[in-house]
């Protein structure tokens, strides 16, 4: 770590790739502190993997610059390699040799003579569970079990710094948390990570600080509650002992919180989302003086947290569009005015 000087594993400042017309990282400054996961959070078509790329030094920016550990992601591409890992997207691995070979195969190639190479494999396949599989050709495994050999592949030297690229996407929740396991675990041996994701709940689970990036811009960042704080005071969940008093409860909300209140699929449950300008203190003063109101008319109210906004909301909030939509206007007649401003 000679040449760190800033505290930062990665450092960018205007960072642009273009692809024809489309510019896929339109001016990107991201600062990631080492040793923490760094989320980058995003919908499809958002500019994450292009980032990525240039960054892990697969790709040359077309303006702007970033340092990695210090080290010029251009000039300097060789040191950076020398330092960083990266789990793409779809897995790398060979789908004919078994999860073993290819740990072994790749550890070969890092340079560890076959001894060592075994031991490092035997190592990996245990700590993620694999070692009942690792006799088995990868083109068999589950896709859960795919994203784990991809992410041990990557770390059969430990990196400085690594980068998952939607580790998790079309997982199973079990799959999922055992990747969340795998990423912590990681960090916890001092690995910075930088992780995109399309989950928000991933972020939520993973990161320190969260760049929320659109069209190639990011538009918003900070950590997870300042990135709520900036979009409202949080929600109130309630569950009624009483179906039949819900409506008279979301009518009473509504005035004592001035807040929109959401009937959930459950008959008892009800959301009242707080207006973005109440400070976290009015919010939970707000939440006493409707729970007592409700007490007073005689609803029985049988569960209530205060929470802080979802990062769904957050995104929605930031980009007047959902996670799931596709980027509107992303073709040649996309009019960079169009779009939203933090
Ligand atoms: N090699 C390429 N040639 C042309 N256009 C590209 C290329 N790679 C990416 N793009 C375009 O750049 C934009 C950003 O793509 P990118 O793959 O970085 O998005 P992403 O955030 O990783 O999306 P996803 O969540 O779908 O993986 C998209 O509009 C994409 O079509
Ligand atoms: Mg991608």
């Amino acid at each position: 770590m000679s040449t760190q000087t800033s505290g930062l594993a990665i450092e960018t400042a205007g960072l642009v790739k273009t692809f024809g017309e489309t510019r896929a990282v339109d001016g990107v400054d991201l600062a990631v502190p080492t040793g923490t996961v760094y989320g980058v959070l995003g919908p499809n078509g958002a500019g994450k993997t292009t980032t990525v790329k240039m960054l892990a030094t697969l790709l040359r920016p077309d303006g702007g610059e970033a340092h990695v550990f210090g080290h010029d992601i251009v000039r300097e591409a060789d040191e950076v390699r020398g330092r960083v890992s990266l789990t793409g997207q779809y897995a790398s691995v060979d789908e004919d040799l078994t999860g073993a070979e290819n740990l072994v195969l790749l550890a070969r190639l890092l340079g560890h003579r076959k001894p060592a190479a075994r031991t490092r494999a035997a190592q990996l396949l245990e700590a993620f569970g694999l070692t009942e599989a690792a006799g088995k050709q990868v083109k068999h495994y589950s896709g859960g079990m795919r994203r784990r050999i991809d992410i041990a592949a990557s770390i059969l030297n430990t990196p400085d710094l690594l980068f998952l690229d939607e580790p998790t996407t079309g997982l199973d929740p079990r799959s999922r948390n055992q990747v969340w396991d795998i990423v912590r675990a990681v960090v916890a041996q001092g690995t910075t990570v930088l992780l995109t994701t399309q989950y928000l709940d991933e972020a939520d689970q993973l990161a320190s600080r969260i760049a929320v990036i659109d069209r190639g811009k990011v538009i918003a960042e900070g950590t997870k509650g300042e990135l709520k704080a900036s979009v409202g005071a949080g929600s109130v969940h309630l569950r009624l002992r009483d179906p039949e008093q819900r409506p008279i409860a979301a009518d009473l909300l509504r005035r004592a919180l001035d807040a929109q209140v959401q009937t959930d699929p459950d008959p008892v449950a009800l959301t009242a989302r707080l207006a973005a300008a109440a400070s976290h203190d009015t919010a939970a003063e707000h939440a006493a003086r409707a729970l007592n109101e409700l007490a007073r008319a005689g609803i029985t109210v049988d569960n209530f947290s205060l929470g802080q906004p979802s990062l769904d909301e957050v995104f929605l909030a930031l980009t007047g569009h959902d996670t799931q939509q596709p980027r509107p206007g992303r073709d040649d007649s996309h009019d960079p005015k169009d779009e939203v401003a933090a």
